[in-house]
């Protein structure tokens, strides 16, 4: 019977080029990844192939290299940025002497940490049985106990000293019960909240573009964000105010990662469904990534595999606090429709602007009012024009600017006051511009 190797935190990272492929950057996200799951990265192994070798993947020399490089580091874990076969897997194991993790193996483990929902929870057991249950073969069926810990360490074997595929069925059969009445309950949240008539936005974007921390800052909770990767596993849902008076609910979603694993994908659909069902999309983007055009297109294919690529969005460009040529501002389309934040979660910049331009996208109706402001009060006039509030300008013959202002009454409220300069008397929706002359 063979032993499954001890997992642990020291690992060797294995990523080869094959023709086609980003290698460099594949390589960085590989280590973020391996990072983020807490392991010690002793070294980096790479090379390039032309095709996987059937039964050890890489190359029997590559093998070998590898085998000699644990042997030497005392590396516990092998880590491969490529998918492999369970039997690839088990020949790996057994000449590198060390627990083998491909891809899949790994992004499960990471998501296990993150679980922080009751159906995070149940969701990333069922797919780690899953991609285990392809994983006992003859010869490989016992899972070793595993212990607290280290990456690899963390799988479903946890609670169960053996399991076999017997019990695994089982279990899976019962996590599908489970969630099945857990997304039950979710689709009637979702049904109560249409009926009341309150509009969800779905923040969604690649892991590490600040999400969680975009998230905590409009809505004003400190709740857990990371500098690792997938920080968010599920759908957290909260309400955001707005300054209209109005409030929308606002959803935090699971970090996007390129070639998420197909059964991954199935697995977290329900964590997914949230943002296929909103009114609006929040796409976070990383501002100061070199990446992040690519990291764009990534995420809206995968908007497209879940069904949400119908679902208006508005981009938000976060951590602009790293780039020094970006302001806070909102970008808008040729009708005046926001269609980009610039904003940074982490300083706090431009949330207010990202609260306007949810509330354009989201409440039916926008408020445009009628302000007529002295010479001296040229700074506020200013500041209307950075916010796109100006759809209209007059200036009469003493130097007063008579403007049409769309932007929610309680916030023009705000800016005037601060500027000292008396506010139009009451909300008031002009629907055509009419500007007397
Ligand atoms: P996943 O849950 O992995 O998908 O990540 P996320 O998109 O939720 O990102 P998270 O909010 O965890 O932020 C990732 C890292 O970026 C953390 O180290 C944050 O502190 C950092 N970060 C978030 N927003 C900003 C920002 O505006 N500026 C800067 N400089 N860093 C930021």
């Amino acid at each position: 019977m063979f032993e499954r190797p001890k997992a642990g935190q020291k690992a060797l990272l294995v990523h080869l080029e094959f023709p086609g492929a980003d290698f460099e950057s594949d390589r960085q996200e590989f280590i973020e990844l391996a990072r983020s799951a807490g392991a010690d990265i002793i070294a980096t192994i790479g090379g390039s192939r032309r095709d996987p070798d059937p039964g050890l993947f890489v190359g029997s020399g590559k093998a070998q290299e590898v085998a000699d490089a644990v042997a030497a580091s005392g590396a516990e874990l092998v880590i491969f940025n490529h998918a492999l076969s369970p039997s690839q897997e088990r020949n790996l194991e057994r000449l590198v002497k060390a627990r083998v993790l491909d891809r899949a193996g790994l992004i499960l483990d990471i998501f296990a940490t993150r679980a922080r929902s009751h159906e995070g929870k149940l969701q990333v057991e069922l797919a780690q049985l899953q991609h285990v249950a392809t994983r006992l073969i003859r010869g490989w069926t016992h899972l070793e106990r595993q212990r607290g810990g280290g990456i690899g360490l963390r799988g479903p074997g946890e609670t169960q000293l053996e399991m076999d595929r017997r019990l695994i069925k089982g279990r899976i059969a019962t996590l599908k019960r489970h969630l099945e009445t857990v997304r039950g309950r979710r689709a009637q949240n979702r049904a109560s909240r249409v009926r009341n008539n309150v509009p969800t936005a779905s923040i969604v974007g690649y892991t590490n573009a600040g999400k969680s921390t975009l998230f905590n800052a409009m809505t004003g909770d400190a709740t857990f964000a990371s500098s690792q990767l997938f920080a968010t596993l599920d759908t957290t849902v909260r309400r955001l105010p707005l300054a209209s008076g109005d409030t929308v609910l606002l959803a935090d979603t699971v970090g996007f990662i390129r070639d998420l694993p197909h059964d991954l994908v199935a697995a977290f659909r329900a964590t997914l469904e949230e943002a296929r069902d909103a009114e609006l999309l929040l796409h976070v983007v990383d501002s100061a990534d070199p990446e992040r055009m690519s990291r764009i297109v990534q995420v809206e294919e995968v908007l497209q595999e879940i069904g949400a690529e119908e679902v208006p969005c508005l981009q938000v460009f976060n951590k602009i606090d790293l780039r020094d040529d970006e302001q806070p501002r909102i970008e808008r389309d040729e009708f005046g429709v926001p269609t980009r934040v610039y904003v940074s979660a982490r300083d706090g910049l431009g949330l207010e602007l990202l609260r306007e331009a949810i509330a354009e996208r989201l409440l039916p109706r926008l408020e445009v009012q009628e302000l007529s402001l002295p010479p001296s009060a040229a700074r506020l006039r200013a500041q209307l024009f950075t916010h796109h509030a100006v759809r209209a300008e007059r200036i009469d013959e003493h130097g007063n600017f008579h403007l049409q202002v769309a932007m929610p009454y309680a916030r023009l409220q705000g800016l005037c006051a601060a500027a000292g300069v008396t506010p139009p008397p009451s909300p008031h929706v002009v629907e055509e511009w009419e500007l007397s002359p």
